[in-house]
């Protein structure tokens, strides 16, 4: 026998709804019928308590702290995957096998390049402008230039654009930071692979080139495999709505690009990372900074603290603080920010403000240290967080349109503004002459003929 919730309405009435069971065991009412067969509607601010959609992609605990990708525990992937294989178990829901490693490992190679016209885009942003909203312009403008059909339904053609995607995209963001520092744009190597060709582009120049170092890579492998997907944060969310009215994936993907760009979504590692600057060269302490934050008055935050999700703690952070601590080691690097860092995690903790709200450091807290020692500045902090996310957002798309039954995602809302009014022309709102809500004027004040239309039409 199927499990039902009852809701009773206030007029008395009692709906039975049924309750769906995840694979993890989460419970959802499912309220599709709910409108249809009494005019309500539920409302849930923010979607703190709304499941959107059913997925196979990712799982998340966030009381226990676990994160799954197609079922593999992400500290399994971390240790023995890299990003480009977590990103095909994202996508295509399975680790390759290593036939498909390679063809797949190809196609990034193949699509590493950018079309030379599209190249000269980059030098018509002005020299300051934003990482991530060339980003977001540049990814949208691919269409242009690769023209996929709006609906992939062709297998081996959706793989050949999520691979032009994934790859163009590491090729559009270091493009995009050369551009913003005057140097030339660096072509990618066919001989390198993803990671490496990403630092390549980033920090060779014409007349030398960049060798990084195996800790790097891992480093940044790892930063981009844990960013690889969320579930249904505020970016994926966006590109599934943007792909449930059938855009392609290009479009969504640079929709999903500029809601990530937000300080509580994505722009939340810059901001880590300006806060530790702003502590360690304001000299204040870790104690008299928190005290500011737990004061609210100055509506300021523990950035990298936090999550809507996670109530225990952010395994992705646990890993993070692991790898930040290893790099600067093999860097021989000595960033007083990581030690103001690690100073506030154990000030938060042990601190009830924090504790009973179950605050803890986030995926955020510590990446902006690593991207820091890899010699990443600050404004490129979220493009990382959007390559890395990339292989989620595909895997969204497609599940979007895979899923026949995916209807145009259209919320409802309570609408709280005017009631129906009478339209009333200028003359009338000039003199204040009454409206069906009932402010009224005196007689003599009205005009004996009202205009029907306004004497000077508007010019704009
Ligand atoms: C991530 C975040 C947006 C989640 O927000 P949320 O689930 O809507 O939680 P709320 O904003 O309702 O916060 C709940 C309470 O904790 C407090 N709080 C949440 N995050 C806080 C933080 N980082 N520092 C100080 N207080 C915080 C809120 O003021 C609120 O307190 P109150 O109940 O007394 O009013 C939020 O924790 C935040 O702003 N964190 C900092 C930004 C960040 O690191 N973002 C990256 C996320 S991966």
């Amino acid at each position: 026998m199927p499990e039902t919730a009852s809701l009773t309405l206030p007029d008395g009435r009692t709906i039975e709804l049924p309750v769906i069971v995840g694979s993890e065991n989460e419970h959802a009412i499912d309220i599709s019928r709910l409108r249809g067969e009494t005019g309500y509607i539920t409302i849930d601010d923010g979607f703190m308590n709304t499941g959107s959609c059913k997925s196979e992609i990712t799982f998340i605990d966030g009381e226990k702290g676990v994160l799954r990708y197609r079922g593999y525990p992400v500290e399994d992937l971390a240790k023995n995957c890299s990003f480009v294989e977590t990103a095909q178990l994202l996508i295509w829901g399975e680790l390759p096998t290593p036939e498909a490693r390679r063809d797949f490992s190809d196609l990034l190679t193949e699509n590493s390049a950018l079309p030379e016209d599209f190249r000269r885009h980059f030098t018509a942003f002005p020299v300051h402008a934003h990482p991530m909203s060339i980003m977001s312009a540049m990814i949208n403008a691919l269409q242009s230039y690769d023209l996929p059909g709006l609906i992939i339904d062709d297998e081996e053609e959706f793989e050949r654009v999520s691979g032009a995607l994934m790859s163009k995209v590491r090729t559009i963001a270091a493009a995009a930071y050369k551009s913003s520092i005057g140097e030339p744009i660096m072509y990618p190597r066919y001989d390198l692979r993803y990671v490496e060709n990403f630092l390549h582009m980033m920090f060779s120049k014409p007349y030398r080139d960049y060798v990084p170092s195996a800790e790097a890579t891992a480093a940044l492998n790892l930063f981009f495999l844990l960013h690889a997907d969320h579930e249904q944060n505020c970016s994926t969310s966006t590109v599934r709505m943007v792909a449930s009215g059938q855009a392609n994936m290009y479009a969504s993907v640079a929709a999903g690009v500029c809601a990530l760009w937000g300080r509580l979504h994505g722009g939340a590692n810059q901001a880590v990372m300006e806060m530790l600057s702003f502590i360690q060269s304001s000299g204040m302490s870790v104690k008299d900074y928190v005290a500011k934050v737990k004061d609210r008055a100055e509506g300021i935050r523990l950035m990298g603290f936090g999550h809507r999700v996670y109530r225990a703690f952010d395994p992705r952070a646990v890993l993070l603080k692991d790898a930040c601590d290893k790099l600067l080691n093999a860097m021989h690097i000595d960033d007083p920010r990581l030690e103001i860092a690690k100073q506030l995690e154990e000030a938060a903790l042990s601190d009830d403000y924090f504790v009973s709200r179950k605050l803890y450091p986030n995926v955020d807290f510590y990446s902006g240290i690593i991207l820091t020692a890899l010699g990443i500045p600050v404004e490129m902090f979220t493009v990382l967080f959007a390559i890395g996310r990339v292989p989620g957002w595909i895997a969204h798309w497609k599940e979007i349109y895979d899923v026949p039954s995916t209807k145009i995602y259209r919320p409802r809302q309570v609408y709280t503004g005017s009631v129906r009014r009478e339209w009333l022309n200028r003359f009338q709102r000039e003199k204040g002459y009454t409206d069906s809500r009932g402010f009224k004027v005196p007689e003599e004040l009205r005009p004996t003929q009202a205009p029907q239309a306004d004497a000077v039409p508007p010019t704009n």
